[in-house]
């Protein structure tokens, strides 16, 4: 009986402190999302996490924006994703995550992404078109 309770509250705390993905193979771009980058990006990926806050230099990225997403690459952001914005001159409050992710996940994110703003790679766009189009864009 005491063993079927410990297992009980092992098999809770593992539900509550691991991340989704870790149940299935095939990592799921949503619920690493929601895990990972809520906190910043939003829910819904539009760049108003809890985290974000009007003082911020640079805000989060607002994921839906198509046409600022449309003008990065793939390798582009998955690049951001894996070495953080410092790496591609960007802000230093976008984390690195490639310590803490998989390959797969990492790919399942940037799956996600283009999900988030219904876009593919459109060829780059100038930053003053994007102030145009993209009124948020800084
Ligand atoms: C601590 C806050 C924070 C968290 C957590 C965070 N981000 Fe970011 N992210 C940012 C900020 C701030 C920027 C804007 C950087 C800029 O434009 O200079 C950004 C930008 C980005 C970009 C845009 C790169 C571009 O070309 O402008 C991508 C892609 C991105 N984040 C993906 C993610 C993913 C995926 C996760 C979760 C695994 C995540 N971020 C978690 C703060 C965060």
């Amino acid at each position: 009986m005491k063993y079927a309770v410990f297992l009980g509250f092992f098999l809770l705390y593992l539900s509550i402190f691991l991340p989704p993905s870790y149940a299935s193979e095939i990592p799921d771009g949503r619920a690493l999302y929601i895990y990972w980058c809520r906190q910043c990006h939003g829910v819904e990926g539009r760049g108003d996490g809890v985290n974000s806050t009007p003082d911020m230099l640079v805000n989060p990225r607002d994921h839906t924006d198509a046409a600022f997403m449309s003008s990065r690459t793939d390798a582009q952001l998955e690049e951001v994703i894996r070495y953080g914005g410092i790496s591609a001159s960007k802000s230093a409050i976008m984390p690195p995550w490639g310590a803490t992710l998989t390959d797969k996940e990492i790919k399942a994110l940037l799956v996600y992404l283009r999900k988030l703003c219904n876009c593919k790679f459109e060829g780059a766009v100038s930053d003053e078109k994007l102030k145009r189009i993209s009124p948020g864009f800084k």
